[in-house]
């Protein structure tokens, strides 16, 4: 797709990118493309884990390690950030990890450190790099933060366990700290994004079910990661600067619909076969 110079001169820090399939390689790709200069960052951890440098080059982007749940590391990245470009138009938060539903631990018997180690990777991250951004003077006037939901924040999916409540958790720090930003006019929104194959994505036990199902519930599919990216330009963008405080659905349909004529037919045909077996 050719690019719309709609992020010309804006620098930013986007954060979690870690293979191909992760949404925020594709938020990059689409920010590099519309004109923008960023820094990406990922834990170091990641370093091992994934292929950021690649994406590096790709951008022609620098690279700042740090854990999105340690203060110093971040507030020190802010500080690299503000040499690298003075001060920055927007920040990517696309960070996430169910600890103990990687572990396969229900959600009736939490491990509660586990617990705490998913909300502070997958919504106090938000927090506390909104904070360092404003302590270090790093966000200018004006700029846009975005993280990325999931509707497991408000509806139940009963294999997303604990990382519904972090979502929820997500959703509400960008409604409590978009108040406080709007005398800077600095606005905060959170992409509802559909299931996409990615690492975090596929850590999910039933995430196939998930997919294959809001597949054939969404009048228009599932939304994949490059076309999340594309909406999430236009929130970084000033097209939208009157918009923040919002969970923003990009799920292709799906949570606005009930069921639809495939899944009926997929229920029906299973019923018949179990009447069959009978
Ligand atoms: P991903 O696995 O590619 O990205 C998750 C990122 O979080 C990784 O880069 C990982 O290194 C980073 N991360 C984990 N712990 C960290 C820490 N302590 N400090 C800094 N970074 C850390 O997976 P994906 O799917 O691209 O996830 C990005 C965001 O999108 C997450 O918030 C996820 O919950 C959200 N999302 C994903 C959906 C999916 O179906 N894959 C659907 C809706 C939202």
């Amino acid at each position: 797709m050719d690019g719309y110079d709609l992020l010309d001169g804006k620098t930013g820090v986007i954060f979690g990118a870690l293979n191909e399939d992760s949404i925020a390689w594709s938020v990059a790709q689409a920010c590099h493309r519309e004109g923008a200069d960023f820094v990406l960052s990922n834990a170091p951890v990641a370093r091992r884990l994934g292929s950021l440098d690649a994406l590096a080059e790709e951008t022609d982007s620098p690279i700042i390690w740090a854990d999105a749940t340690d203060d110093e590391e971040l507030a020190a990245l802010f500080e690299e950030v503000k040499d690298e470009y003075g001060s920055i138009d927007f920040i990517v938060h696309s960070i996430g990890m169910g600890v103990n539903v990687r572990k396969d631990v229900p959600y009736e018997d939490l491990n509660y450190n586990w617990y705490e180690q998913t909300l502070d990777v997958s919504a106090v991250s938000l927090h506390r790099i909104v904070n360092h951004a404003l302590d270090t003077e790093a966000i200018d006037d004006g700029g846009s933060i975005l993280a990325m939901s999931y509707i497991g924040a408000e509806r139940i999916f009963s294999k997303y366990s604990e990382m519904g409540d972090a979502k929820a958790l997500l959703e509400s720090i960008v409604r409590s700290f978009g108040y406080r930003l709007g005398e800077r006019n600095i606005r905060i929104n959170a992409i509802s994004q559909s299931p996409t194959k990615t690492t975090a994505g596929s850590g999910i036990d039933g995430f196939d079910a998930m997919y294959e199902f809001a597949e054939r519930v969404a009048p228009l599919g599932n939304a994949d990661a490059d076309s999340c990216a594309d909406y999430a330009v236009t929130l970084l963008s000033d097209l939208t600067r009157m918009v923040t405080m919002q969970t923003l659905y990009h799920d292709g349909g799906f949570s606005t619909m009930g069921i639809s004529d495939e899944i009926v037919e997929a229920m029906e045909d299973a019923f018949a076969e179990d009447e069959e077996d009978e």
